[in-house]
């Protein structure tokens, strides 16, 4: 007797661990997020899953006692979706360029201790962030799709492009739609298990010091609005927005093509009032970029929606729209600056080359999806495309953009390198795999000083430092500072194509001389590059 009381003590222990472990890791928070619903240097949503709690902040780090922070807030807002439970706290008026350090006290746990920036609410600060999208894994046990994904879904290329967040530290995330594959409509798998993937491979992009991305999300096809309202807090269930990042520096519109850009009057008007009033001597940001997920310009599978070609691309070019990030065809392609001209005898469904009006279109979402085979290149439309994944890292400064993508190595993520310092704007260093197409792994856009009502601000605050003479240059041309240099300064050229062609540190000449000879014809850029400033002149070559 006095055995079987003792097995059933020890029965009763167990359970009684079992039960209490439970409700520790139910209680747990899980799936750290942010998402900008308004200024970035200001406010910032904050979201996790699993258990209500507690968010606990400050600007100085006391680790997981969460009773040294100094500021706390209760959860703004919950929602139920895909099976869990997710809690927002919107923090606002916070410091600009600012890092916070905050955990989750929830149930009697507390969370590792995360943190995250506010961006500087000045456009001299540059901004570093990633476009892509597509991060779905393949249905590999029915066996479609690419064969170099079965198995894994391609869900190792998606933590691996993940990871490298984590490491190369970008601002934010502008993500452009189809985060899973939404089995449950074509082929019932439940897609709870495809969101809880993802959220576990999301929290490969959170640093090994806490630091969280935040992220500007675009809707897909393959997931609902009400997905992204109600796991990410997104600023409204349209999922069309605009946010201004460093002050003026640029305005990101993120726009839904789940919609008709011609039938929705309704988003249409709404871009079109914007542009407009992002558009006057004394509210021009220096940049306007628009990110949404079905492309104008797709080089894979799909026809060109014409229809925003139609009722979008002629504002971009009104409006000054310089970059347009797509998604949707899981290759990855850039294009020359494109422009709509609907009287052009020739053209790309109304969009044709302009190297100093154009738009850069990039994409087409590759962040873990199945590559498809690509279409052949489009004369004086595609710059550079291949069947590969990969997103786009984008700096932002006043004078320039820059554009350069980076492509996972699944079996040597060893060799990319770990950033970190919180720097913001912070440039890739070297060792992060590249995207090194034909044309050139970087691509530059420059302001057109002279053409665009949208950039007269850029030509109004700064007066150039010098100027290019001849112009049209044949052999040599040369740079005529208008005063003595104080610093040196780097002077680089680059190709229409945004490839670099010449570098010349260290010069300190007022009046320094090019060669200029091997050059292609054509358009070309010259950018003096000081510390603090990239100022870009154009150049005609002629041979
Ligand atoms: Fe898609």
């Amino acid at each position: 007797m006095c055995f079987m009381y003792n097995l059933l003590f020890k029965f009763f222990l167990i359970f009684v661990v079992f039960i209490l472990f439970s409700i520790q890791l139910f209680s747990q928070s899980k799936w750290v997020r942010a998402t900008y619903r308004d200024d970035p240097s200001t406010t910032i949503s904050l979201g996790w899953s699993g258990s209500i709690g507690i968010l606990y902040y400050d600007t100085i780090d006391h680790g997981t006692n969460y009773t040294a922070y100094t500021m706390s807030q209760t959860v703004d807002r919950s929602t139920t979706h895909k099976g869990t439970n997710h809690y927002f706290v919107r923090l606002t008026n916070l410091q600009p360029g600012t890092i916070y350090y905050f955990v989750i006290e929830s149930g009697g746990t507390t969370t590792m201790r995360y943190k995250f920036q506010t961006l500087s609410d000045e456009p001299d600060h540059p901004i570093s962030f990633i476009s892509g999208g597509d991060s779905r894994k393949d249905l590999s046990v029915l066996g479609i799709g690419d064969p170099s994904c079965w198995g894994n879904g391609c869900r190792q290329t998606r933590r691996d492009l993940n990871t490298i967040i984590a490491r190369v530290r970008p601002d934010f995330i502008a993500f452009t739609g189809d985060y899973i594959r939404n089995y449950d409509v074509i082929f019932i798998v439940d897609s709870e298990d495809d969101w809880e993937e993802w959220f576990h491979d999301f929290n490969y992009t959170i640093a090994a010091d806490g630091r969280v991305t935040p992220m500007i999300h675009s809707l897909g096809n393959h997931e609902d609005a009400i997905d992204l309202d109600r796991m990410f807090d997104v600023p409204n269930t349209d999922i069309y927005y605009a946010t201004n990042f460093g002050g003026n520096l640029f305005r990101l519109y993120t726009l839904n093509s789940e919609t008709d850009a011609c039938t929705d009057v309704i988003q249409k008007n709404w871009f079109i009032n914007d542009l407009q009033q992002h558009n006057t001597p004394s509210n021009t940001p220096y940049w306007k970029i628009v990110q949404y997920h079905q492309p104008m310009v797709p080089h894979a599978e799909y026809s060109a929606r014409t229809d925003l070609i139609d009722c979008w691309s002629p504002h971009f070019l009104t409006y000054g729209v310089r970059l347009a990030c797509e998604s949707h065809t899981h290759v990855l392609k850039t294009t020359y600056p494109l422009k709509y001209d609907a009287a052009a005898t020739s053209s790309y469904n109304g969009l044709v080359r302009d190297d100093s009006l154009g738009s850069v279109f990039i994409g087409d979402g590759a962040w873990g999806a199945p590559p498809r085979p690509t279409y052949a290149p489009i004369t004086d439309v595609t710059q550079d495309v291949e069947r590969t994944s990969g997103y786009f890292h984008v700096n932002v400064n006043k004078s320039r953009i820059q554009i350069k993508s980076v492509v996972p190595y699944p079996d040597s993520m060893v060799n990319v390198p770990t950033l970190t310092d919180d720097e913001q704007g912070t440039l890739l260093p070297d060792g992060v795999p590249l995207w090194r197409p034909a044309n050139g792994s970087e691509c530059i856009i420059i302001p057109n000083y002279n053409s665009m009502v949208a950039i007269q601000k850029i030509a109004e605050q700064r007066e150039p430092s010098a100027s290019i003479a001849p112009n049209p240059a044949h052999n040599y041309v040369s740079v005529l500072f208008k005063n003595a240099l104080t610093e040196a300064v780097t002077i680089e050229i680059y190709n229409a194509r945004g490839k670099k062609c010449q570098s010349h540190t260290n010069v300190r000449d007022q009046h320094f001389k090019v060669d200029v000879s091997e050059l292609c014809s054509g358009v070309n850029f010259i950018n003096i590059i000081t510390e603090k400033d990239v100022e870009s002149h154009k150049v005609i070559i002629v041979k």
